[in-house]
């Protein structure tokens, strides 16, 4: 399927899914602990993934998907068409708020980013964009990054990386704190991706982040001339969990070179 179809595919295939959740609000939620008993999952991002895996399987036979839950396929090149599905991000918004969260999806050929989306379901803001077509939230277009400074950035990041962690030095990231105009955090890689993309932050920064987490988010955020690595400064990992920066480029370099000290 060309591009473009694709596109209008995948978008009714979100709200779709969108609905699905929705609904779920007057039903029982079952709630389970994976890797840790903070780290939950529940029935619906099972369903979820499940309901999207077995479109793709139908109409697309020859693409593959990277989904959080496990249902997809094991992915451990990037080569051919794979989606990036991350059915909620914001889990633990999604049980303790029922807001916050997001469908997350990347369509990504032979390792380049080609559509990407994030569906905010509750307040059905609706991110996407098409490699080079620049990226929209609904029906607007979202506009090129503007200069800024670090002094005048409002930087993404979870406090737990602000307290003693085996990743970072958390000394660096409070002196990041002091320097900033302000933080926040939402609890939703994906939105704070879409937040980067539509310059609600300067930046976000994440220890640790998964391919589905981002995939979706960093073609949107690129379309804006925002720039996303790991710390390192290499391009982010769509293979496995790794350190992740998204950014408006006139602060990227400064906070990975002045604050972001890998243990
Ligand atoms: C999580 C959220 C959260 C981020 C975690 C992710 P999940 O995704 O994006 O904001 O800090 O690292 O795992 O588990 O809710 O899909
Ligand atoms: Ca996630
Ligand atoms: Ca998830």
């Amino acid at each position: 399927m060309e591009l473009h179809a694709m596109d209008l595919y995948i978008k009714s295939l979100i709200k779709e899914a969108g609905h699905l959740i929705r609904n779920s609000f007057v039903t029982e939620l079952v709630v389970e602990a994976k890797s840790n008993v903070n780290d939950l999952v529940t029935n619906m991002d099972k369903e979820i993934e499940k309901f999207f895996i077995s479109r793709i399987r139908r109409d697309f036979p020859g693409h593959r998907v990277f989904g959080e839950e496990g249902f997809g396929d094991v992915i451990e090149d990037l080569a051919g068409t794979i989606w990036m599905l991350d059915p909620i991000d914001g889990t633990m918004n999604f049980v303790h708020q029922k807001s916050n969260f997001a469908i997350s999806l990347g369509v990504y050929e032979d390792g380049v980013g080609k559509l990407g989306y994030i569906y905010d379901v509750v307040n059905d803001n609706f991110y996407h964009a098409v490699h080079g077509e620049g990226a929209y939230c609904n029906d607007e277009r979202l506009m090129p990054l503007e200069e800024t400074s670090l002094d005048k950035s409002i930087v993404g990041i979870n406090a737990t990386w602000v307290t003693p962690n085996k990743y970072i030095r958390h000394e660096d990231s409070i002196r990041l704190i002091q320097d900033v105009r302000g933080t926040r955090s939402y609890g939703s890689a994906a939105l704070e991706l879409a937040f980067v993309a539509s310059g609600r932050l300067d930046a976000y920064v994440s220890m640790r982040l998964s391919p589905w987490d981002i995939a979706g988010g960093m073609v949107i955020a690129r379309e804006v001339g925002a720039v996303a690595t790991n710390f390192k400064g290499e391009p982010a990992n769509l293979l496995g969990q790794d350190s992740f920066i998204a950014a408006n480029p006139s602060v990227h370099s400064q906070i990975l070179n002045g604050y972001i000290n890998l243990k």
